[in-house]
């Protein structure tokens, strides 16, 4: 028996990543390759293998990747057999010339071919890089092991990937290609393992999941509605969630099914980005703030408590101050429970890239304002739940001894005391305080 080897991964971007990086841990683990497998490890220091799963969707995040490649040099000069890969979005837009910019990367692999990185690795482990950044017909979940080690309460599920909509900031089309939705046979086993191994919550994830068009068991081509349906029947399941979803491909049974489906919570998040026609044109969103703000209302009109977050850019091309006052205003008519809100960051090779930006300190003054409402509305909606009562699910221990932490109904964090058997279960739960980032409650 040799000691197994060890892998780091460090994951950035979009919780597809997160769940990405589970399935390459998986691909790579001893269980699957035997004693070609890696163990994996919290510490770079002690890795023989770190990939960084990495994400390219503003500058800021694909420049940190090479810093913190960089600073993997004195790991390397170390430990000459160290291994360093780059995965992720990174990866699929920039390629051979992160090998290019950083030598000491040895192995760079794209979003679709992780399937792939078993026999990418027997290759640097004999002292050749390795690149693969194809986008595959095959699938490469059905290539993937399913071990789903880990038994947490809570889990995401990839349902769909890639996205057609082409917004004209946006480098997740030709980093992740097109729109690609898996079967629903192989989705409801995956779902099963899970909450075999103790999951009660599972979140589904897509690019733009409400856009999900799978195959069914029956032939037809099922909606994301109806895949929660059936999961909404299976027995030890307690929570659907989904994201991220796009305002056009928010369809009637979608909206139907927040008002009938038990297990679906009542958080939504549904980017809008700019609440100016201008800009939203400008944008390629082919949505309205008029249409998005309806979406909103037969949303409430089923479930009045529907929490909602959003994401927004600021200082797109040619955003004036009359278009930035409509985004102030949107937000104002939504309220948000949560938003993201992000200054623009021209990306190469998409359209808006090619437009003048508008000043930059222009740009951080808007987003300053903006990010002040956004705050206000998401301290009223904590303050609101003060008295309230929600299901908890407990996923861990919390600071002081007692204590046990996790999500209400409406994705917020809280804290009661209460007892281990708790853990992996859901409570109701009575609120008593609430701060910005987290509520206080006690057991019903
Ligand atoms: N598929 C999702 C999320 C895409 S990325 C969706 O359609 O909503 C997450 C968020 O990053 C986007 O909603 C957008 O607000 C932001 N974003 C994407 N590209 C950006 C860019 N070039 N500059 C600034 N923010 C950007
Ligand atoms: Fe990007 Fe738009 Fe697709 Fe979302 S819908 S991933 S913002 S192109
Ligand atoms: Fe980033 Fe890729 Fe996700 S660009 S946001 S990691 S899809």
């Amino acid at each position: 028996m040799t000691t197994p080897k060890k892998l780091h991964i460090k994951t950035y971007g979009c919780q597809m990543n997160v769940y990405d990086s589970e399935r390459m841990a998986e691909a790579l683990s001893s269980e699957a390759l035997g004693d070609a497998g890696y163990e994996m490890t919290d510490s770079p220091e002690e890795a023989d293998l770190i990939l960084l799963n990495t994400c390219h969707i503003r500058e800021k995040a694909a420049e940190k990747v090479y810093s913190d490649l960089g600073r993997l040099k004195p790991l390397r000069d170390a430990k000459p057999d160290l291994k360093v890969g780059v995965a992720g979005c990174v990866a699929q837009a920039e390629g051979a010339e992160i090998m290019a910019r950083q030598p000491l990367v040895d192995l760079v692999v794209g979003p679709q071919t992780y399937h792939r990185l078993p026999a990418m690795m027997a290759r640097v482990n004999a002292g050749e890089k390795a690149l693969d950044t194809d986008m595959p017909e095959e699938d490469k979940f059905d290539h993937l092991p399913k071990l789903r080690s880990a038994a947490r309460p809570t889990a995401f599920l990839t349902v769909q990937e890639g996205c057609d909509k082409f917004c004209a900031f946006c480098v997740v089309p030709y980093t992740r290609g097109a729109e690609v939705s898996r079967p629903v046979d192989r989705l409801l086993a995956e779902a099963r393992a899970l909450v075999d191994r103790g999951v009660r919550e599972i979140t589904l994830l897509g690019q733009n999941v409400n856009a999900y068009h799978g195959v069914g068991p029956d032939g037809r081509t099922w909606s994301l509605a109806d895949l929660i349906w059936a999961l909404n029947d299976m027995d030890g399941l307690a929570r659907i969630r989904f994201t991220t979803s796009h305002p056009n491909d928010m369809t009637d049974d979608l909206i139907a099914a927040h008002g009938d489906c038990a297990k679906l919570m009542p958080y939504l998040h549904l980017p809008v980005q700019s609440g100016s026609d201008r800009i939203l044109k400008a944008m390629n969103r082919k949505h309205t703030a008029a249409s998005y703000l309806d979406i909103i209302g037969r949303l409430r009109a089923v479930r009045p408590d529907l929490a909602l977050s959003g994401d927004f850019i600021v200082g797109f091309p040619g955003e004036t101050e009359e278009d930035f006052e409509a985004t102030m205003q949107i937000v104002r008519d939504t309220g948000y429970a949560a938003a993201y809100s992000f200054r623009y960051s021209a990306r190469p090779g998409t359209p808006a890239a090619e437009r003048e930006d508008v000043p930059q300190d222009v740009a951080v003054a808007r987003l300053h304002r903006l990010q002040a409402l956004i705050t206000a509305q998401q301290h009223a909606t904590q303050d609101a739940m003060v008295g309230r009562e929600t299901t908890v699910l407990f996923e861990k221990a919390g600071r002081k001894p007692g204590q046990l932490i996790g999500k209400s109904d409406y994705l917020q964090a809280v804290h009661a005391e209460a007892p281990d058997a708790l853990l992996g279960q859901v409570a109701r739960v009575r609120i008593i305080t609430a701060k910005t980032n987290s509520l206080e409650g006690v057991l019903v």
